[in-house]
C-alpha cells in the first residue's frame, strides 16, 4: 500500500482514535450499559468449598426477599441442550469444554457458580444471593502446584498438528546441550497472573422470542460466541446475535466462554425478561481464566566462543480438572536461535481451579521468561554481552522448518534498542553500579509470535451522502482496530477518512475471526482491502463506458460523484449510480484469505526489550528506570496507536515481572489476592517512560499492508529483559516471578 496519497488518515497516519471522544466523554456503550425495557438484574452465589458435592441448597430466604424473580440452581435449571450430550460426570479433562454451570453437584473449583439469583435491581439481586444456604459434601482438594508434582504430569491430549509447541520435539540430538563444553540447568516458575481488564465481565441476555437469543456480550469473538451459544442452545447460528460494540480492555480471557455467561443466558430464559449479570471484581479472579502457573526447566549449552550447542525446555502448565488448556510456551525455543541440538517436551497438571485462558503473549510470554533468562545466565558464564552472544546465534532462515523468513529485521531492533537504552552503559560485572543506595543495572529480552493471519469477511458501502460504511464483525478490545481499518479503506478507497466509518462488534457483520493473536490488523485490514476494492470495480461497472478501462485506483469517491483521476470528462453523480443500481446504495462483501505463501516462508513479528532498573540495597525494592521496547512487526499502520500498544504490553510486563501473582491459601483452595489492592497491576508510579521504535518495514507475504501482528510481542520478552537486568545490577538470579523485594533481600 502506499503511503503517498494525498489524503488525511491513510496507513502510516498518526491518526486519532475514531471513538476516543466516545470512549472518553462515557458515551461509548459497553456490553452492561444497554438500556432494554424489562432489564433485571442478577448475582452468581459461588461454592465455598473447592471441591466435592453440594448436600442441600435452600434457596427459600432468598426467594422470599423482595424484588426477587428468580433463583436458579442445579436444582431446577432448565438443562442446556449442548451440555445434555455429555452425560459421564467423570470424563477427563476435554477441550474447549466450559464449566457446565448449574449442571449437577458437583464442585470443582472454589467459587463455581451454583446459584443465580434475579431481582428488579442490583442491590436486591446481591442482597438475595447472600441468603442462599448451601451445605456441601466436601472432599479434599489439589490447588497446590509444586505439592502436587508427584502425582505426574500428563501429556495433552490434543491430537495436534505433530509440529505444535505441544507435542514432545527433537531437532538433532535429544538433550544434546548435556554435550556442550559450557552449559547450566534451571528451573523458572511463573505464578498465575490474572486478568484485570478495566471493564469487568459483563453480558445482557434477552430471549427476543423462545428460539432468538441476543446477548450484550464482553467478548473478544462476536462470531465465536455466536457458534458456541447457538450450539448450546441447539439454535440456528443465525438465531443468535452477539453484540460488543465496545470493549474495555480484554487480553484473552475473552476468547473463551465462561459460565456466568451461561447463567445469565439460564436466567433470562426461566424470567423471560432481559437479564443483567457483570461480575464483582472479585469473581474476576475465580472463573474468567488466568495466565496458568506455569514450572520450567531448562538446559543450555554452548561452546566458549558463544555458539550454542542444545536447549532442552521442559514446560508444565496448570490446567482444570474438567478442561484442557494449554499454550504455546515453547514455540520460541525451537525457532529463535541456530542451535543444532534442541527438545521440547510440554506437558500439563490439572488442579481443582477453574481454568486458566490465554493471557496477552500466551504461552510465548512465559517460555521467553526462561528462554530469554537462560541465555543471559549463558552469556554471563561465557563472559559475552547478551546481545553479542544473540548475534552469534542469530537464524537467517526458520531452524524448526528450514523455511526462509517472510521477513526479520530482529538485527535492526537491537541495534536501535541498545542505542536508545544506552547499552554502552552497562558493566559485565553485575552489582558494580551503584548510585547512593540503589543497584543500577540493564537488561534485554527477546520476544516473538507468528505473524498470523486468517480468512475474513468485510462489507463496504457507499451511501447517498457519498461517505463510505465498512463492516466486519470483528471486535475493538482497545488497540484501536476501529480506527487502523478507517485508515487502510481510506488508502484502498482513495478518499479521505473522515468520510469513513467502520463498524464491528456485531455478529450479524460479516464473518471475522476471533480478535486473539495478535491477528486483527492482518485479517480484517486485508478483507477491509478486499471490499473497498470490490467497491471500487463494482462503481466502476455500474460508472458506465467512460469508466471501462479505468484502473480501480484512479477512481475517486468525492464531491457527490465518482470521477476518474486521469480523465476530468467522466464523473457519474452518486444517485445516477443508485439509479443504475436499482435505486439501492451500492454495497459489496468481500472475502480475503491468506493464499500459501505460508508454504513457504517462516512468519513472525519480533520485538527486543530493554529495561534500565534500580534495585534498593536495603529493601529489595525494584524500580524500572527507563524502557525501550522495538519491534519488527512489519508496517505501522498508526504509530500512535500500535505505540500505545506497545506501551501497554511493557506496562504488563513490569507488573508479570514484578508486582503480579495470585497468592492462594490453599488450605481452602482460595485466593487472597482478589482485588486490586491486593493484586497489584502496575499503575503510571511503577511505569518509566517507555520508548518505542518500530523497524516500520513491510511484510508483504504476511498481507496487503505489510503488517504484522503487534499484540503479543509487545509483552513477549519485557519479563526476563526486567530480571536480566535486575542480575547485572545485583549479581541475584531469581528464577520466579514475580521478583517482590522479599527475594531481593
Ligand atoms: Mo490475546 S492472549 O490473543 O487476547
Amino acid at each position: 500500500m502506499s503511503n503517498t496519497t494525498a489524503f488525511d488518515g491513510v496507513v502510516g497516519d498518526r491518526m486519532n482514535r475514531v471513538d476516543g471522544r466516545l470512549k472518553v466523554t462515557g458515551a461509548a456503550k459497553y456490553s452492561a450499559e444497554y438500556q432494554i425495557p424489562g432489564l433485571v438484574h442478577s448475582a452468581l452465589v459461588g461454592s465455598t468449598i473447592t471441591k466435592g458435592r453440594i448436600k442441600s441448597i435452600d434457596t427459600k430466604a432468598a426467594e422470599r426477599a423482595p424484588g426477587v424473580l428468580a433463583v436458579i440452581t442445579h436444582l431446577n435449571s432448565p438443562k442446556v441442550p449442548g451440555f445434555a450430550a455429555k452425560t459421564n460426570p467423570d470424563e477427563p479433562p476435554a477441550i474447549g469444554q466450559p464449566l457446565r454451570v448449574f449442571y449437577d453437584d458437583k464442585i470443582l473449583f472454589n467459587d463455581q457458580p451454583i446459584a443465580i439469583v434475579v431481582a428488579d435491581t442490583l442491590e436486591r439481586a446481591r442482597y438475595a444471593a447472600r441468603l442462599v444456604k448451601v451445605q456441601y459434601t466436601p472432599e479434599e482438594h489439589r490447588t497446590h502446584f509444586e505439592a502436587n508434582k508427584q502425582r505426574g504430569f500428563l501429556p495433552t491430549q490434543a491430537k495436534r498438528n505433530p509440529k505444535s509447541a505441544q507435542n514432545d520435539y527433537d531437532r538433532g540430538q535429544k538433550d544434546g546441550y548435556q554435550t556442550a563444553p559450557v552449559k547450566l540447568e534451571a528451573e523458572y516458575v511463573h505464578t498465575s497472573e490474572m486478568h484485570n481488564p478495566m471493564e469487568l465481565q459483563s453480558i445482557i441476555a434477552h430471549w427476543e422470542a423462545p428460539d432468538r437469543l441476543t446477548v450484550y456480550d464482553k467478548v473478544q469473538a462476536v462470531k465465536g460466541t455466536q457458534k458456541a451459544f447457538a450450539k448450546d442452545w441447539g439454535l440456528p447460528e443465525e438465531n443468535v446475535k452477539v453484540i460488543a460494540t465496545f470493549v474495555g480492555g480484554a487480553f484473552g480471557n475473552g476468547l473463551h466462554n465462561w459460565p456466568h455467561e451461561t447463567a445469565a443466558i439460564i436466567a433470562a430464559k426461566v424470567t423471560n425478561r432481559p437479564v443483567k449479570l457483570m461480575l464483582t471484581r472479585e469473581q474476576m479472579f475465580t472463573m474468567v481464566g488466568y495466565r496458568p502457573y506455569t514450572w520450567q526447566r531448562i538446559g543450555i549449552g554452548a561452546t566458549p566462543d558463544g555458539k550454542l550447542v542444545g536447549i532442552t525446555h521442559e514446560s508444565v502448565g496448570q490446567t482444570s480438572t474438567y478442561e484442557e488448556f494449554t499454550e504455546s510456551t515453547l514455540q520460541q525455543t525451537r525457532m529463535m536461535y541456530t542451535s543444532p541440538n534442541v527438545s521440547t517436551r510440554y506437558r500439563i497438571l490439572g488442579l481443582d481451579i477453574s481454568t486458566p485462558i490465554w493471557m496477552r503473549g500466551p504461552g510465548e510470554a512465559t517460555g521467553a521468561f526462561a528462554l530469554e533468562s537462560a541465555m543471559d545466565e549463558l552469556a554471563h558464564l561465557l563472559n559475552l554481552d547478551p546481545i553479542e552472544f544473540r548475534l552469534r546465534n542469530y537464524t537467517e532462515k526458520d531452524p524448526d522448518n528450514g523455511k526462509p523468513w517472510s521477513t526479520k529485521y530482529l538485527k535492526e531492533c537491537y541495534q536501535m534498542g541498545a542505542e536508545r537504552i544506552g547499552w554502552n552503559k552497562r558493566q559485565m560485572k553485575p552489582g558494580s553500579v551503584r548510585d547512593g543506595d540503589w543497584f543500577v543495572g540493564y537488561g534485554m529480552g527477546v520476544g516473538t509470535f507468528g505473524a498470523n493471519r486468517r480468512g475474513a469477511k468485510a462489507s463496504a458501502r457507499l451511501l447517498a451522502n457519498g461517505n463510505v460504511v465498512l463492516r466486519s464483525a470483528t471486535t475493538d478490545i482497545g488497540p484501536g482496530t476501529g480506527t487502523v481499518m478507517v485508515q487502510i479503506a481510506a488508502d484502498a478507497l482513495g478518499m479521505p477518512a473522515e468520510k469513513i466509518s467502520f463498524e464491528l462488534g456485531n455478529s450479524t457483520f460479516p464473518e471475522a475471526p476471533s480478535q486473539g493473536g495478535s491477528a486483527t490488523v492482518a485479517s480484517v485490514g486485508s478483507a477491509v482491502v478486499a471490499a473497498s476494492t470490490a467497491l471500487k470495480q463494482k462503481l466502476q461497472q455500474l460508472g458506465g463506458a467512460s469508466f471501462a478501462s479505468a484502473k480501480p485506483e484512479e477512481i475517486r469517491i468525492n464531491g457527490g460523484q465518482i470521477t476518474l483521476a486521469s480523465n476530468a470528462a467522466a464523473k457519474v453523480s452518486y444517485a445516477d449510480l443508485m439509479k443504475q443500481n436499482g435505486g439501492q446504495e451500492v454495497e459489496v462483501i468481500a472475502e480475503a484469505k491468506p493464499g500459501n505463501e505460508r508454504q513457504q516462508y517462516s512468519m513472525y513479528s519480533f520485538s527486543v526489550h530493554f529495561a534500565e532498573v534500580r534495585v534498593h540495597a536495603l529493601t529489595g525494592e525494584v524500580r524500572v528506570s527507563k524502557m525501550v521496547s522495538c519491534a519488527d512487526a512489519g508496517t505501522i499502520a498508526n504509530q500512535k496507536t500500535a505505540g500505545s500498544q506497545m506501551i501497554g504490553g511493557a506496562v504488563g510486563g513490569i507488573g508479570m515481572a514484578l508486582t503480579e501473582g495470585a497468592v492462594m491459601d490453599h488450605r481452602f483452595g482460595r485466593y487472597v489476592t482478589k482485588d486490586l489492592a491486593d493484586y497489584h497491576v502496575p499503575v503510571h508510579a511503577d511505569a518509566p517512560h517507555i520508548d518505542v521504535a518500530f523497524v516500520n518495514k513491510p511484510d508483504l507475504l504476511v498481507d496487503p499492508m505489510g503488517t504484522k501482528g503487534i499484540g503479543e510481542i509487545a509483552i513477549i520478552g519485557v519479563a526476563p529483559a526486567i530480571t536480566n537486568a535486575i542480575f547485572n545490577a545485583t549479581g541475584k538470579r531469581i528464577r520466579e516471578l514475580p521478583v517482590t523485594p522479599d527475594k531481593l533481600i
